[in-house]
């Protein structure tokens, strides 16, 4: 009776997250141009409408394949719409808009028709991870679709919110992180495979930033000549620098002093910590920061708590706005965590200095593909989520990576020290 009534909210939890997940992702693409949809604004990036295609593909392939058992709706977009399937410049040649979304509602349909009846609980974690899938591919869309605004240089960044004029009283701000163990990762059932095994780690004492590094921060490194003096960059930076002839952050808000950078490669990060004496933080420090409550001795979802996320806490989920998608870092005084730190989750992903690698006891799913393949000392970790993260990818121990150069994400920093 009990288990039965779980199944059977389960099914509804998880109809409810899928349909949920999938109004926002269509909203994006509403009344959208065919060129807007096929165009590929930066060579490391799929079209947004490559991006569309993929999602069902993966819906189909998991569920209608893997657990339904069903062989491949629509084969002929197998290869274009696989991961693996063609390199990203080929990824042009796309169906349009109408023939992408009769893909998508056909597998969805069938997919709902499955959830009615096949035995998911076995499968919760599976299902869960289809839904933080599609979350992830929103917020690169939503990335794509700001390269593609910013090269028709259609984005007008000078017109200012009223709160964008008062910066806040003390950035630059460093909380002491007393040393002591702390728990990293995550065990429950949405965790990703990159997330487990929850396991206890100690820190040193050491200090990090209270806010993210904020525009107005920034500004004193680029009027300085960062950007042109060597010192503060590490070899393997400089030369980035020089090939891209970077002069500021990719998504530059000059005259937003308290909004958090945005935009900026961990070369960059790396830098401006040099430059004022500080560092990145790793991957441990960042998350005990901002999840570990000293007092109660045991480990936070988000740092505010346990209440799941709300426009009370952070900025996420990409919330209409006109023109502002950062918020002043000093925003949200109830999402502080238990340390203090403000900004953790959501405005924009924070850089660390850690490689992205597996914890002890790692174990891929649902393929390979998803994190083991980037195990490769190449990436770098964000942490937290940005102004377009989707509310079931936004915790302290989700773990995004990067190439070191990547800027066209929705990524700042903030420092640390000792
Ligand atoms: C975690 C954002 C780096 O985009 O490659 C989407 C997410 N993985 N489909 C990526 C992902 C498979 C991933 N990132
Ligand atoms: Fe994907």
């Amino acid at each position: 009776m009990i288990s039965k009534l779980t199944e059977s909210s389960l099914r509804e939890f998880i109809y409810f997250a899928f349909e949920e997940c999938r109004t926002k992702t269509l909203a994006l693409f509403a009344g959208m141009d065919a060129s807007t949809f096929c165009s590929q604004p930066h060579p490391d990036f799929s079209p947004v409408g490559w991006h569309l295609g993929h999602i069902a593909y993966i819906e189909s392939l998991w569920v209608l394949e893997h657990l339904a058992g069903l062989s491949c709706l629509f084969p002929q977009y197998r290869q274009l719409f696989a991961a693996d399937g063609l390199p990203k410049s080929q990824r042009i040649h796309l169906p349009n808009l109408v023939e992408t979304l009769y893909y998508l509602n056909t597998v969805r349909e069938k997919v709902l028709k499955y959830l009615e009846v096949g035995d998911i609980e076995p499968q919760e974690r599976l299902w869960r991870f289809l839904i933080q899938h599609e979350s992830q591919h929103f917020e690169i869309i939503c990335m794509i679709l700001e390269l593609v605004k910013s090269q028709e240089s259609r984005v007008n960044s000078q017109q200012l919110d009223v709160d964008s004029l008062i910066s806040p009283v003390s950035v630059g701000e460093m909380i002491k992180i007393p040393a002591g163990e702390f728990e990293l990762g995550n065990n429950s059932i949405d965790a990703l495979d990159n997330e487990r095994l929850l396991h206890r780690v100690y820190l040193d004492t050491y200090w990090i930033d209270r806010y993210p590094v904020t525009c107005g921060q920034y500004r004193i490194f680029i009027e300085a000549g960062g950007y042109q003096n060597p010192e503060w960059w590490s070899l393997q930076g400089w030369q980035w620098r020089q090939t891209e002839q970077v002069t500021q952050p990719l998504y530059w808000q000059n005259l937003r002093d308290n909004h958090p950078v945005c935009g900026v490669s961990w070369y960059e990060a790396e830098a401006y910590s040099r430059f004022v004496g500080k560092r990145l933080p790793t991957e441990a420090e960042w998350e005990k920061a901002a999840s570990w409550d000293v007092a109660a001795n045991c480990r936070r979802t988000y740092p505010w708590g346990e209440d799941i996320p709300s426009h009370q806490y952070c900025n996420y989920d990409a919330i209409a706005r006109l023109f502002n998608k950062t918020t002043p870092v000093d925003a949200y005084p109830s999402g502080q965590s238990a340390y203090g730190l403000y900004d953790t989750l959501g405005n924009v992903w924070e850089w660390t200095a850690s490689w992205f690698a597996g914890y002890k006891g790692f174990h891929s799913y649902p393929y390979k593909g998803y994190s083991q393949v980037y195990f490769d000392q190449q990436h770098r970790v964000l942490k937290g989520g940005s102004w377009a993260t989707r509310p079931w990818v936004l915790r302290s121990s989700f773990r995004n990576w990067y190439y070191p150069q990547v800027r066209q994400i929705f990524a700042g920093f903030r420092c640390a020290k000792g």
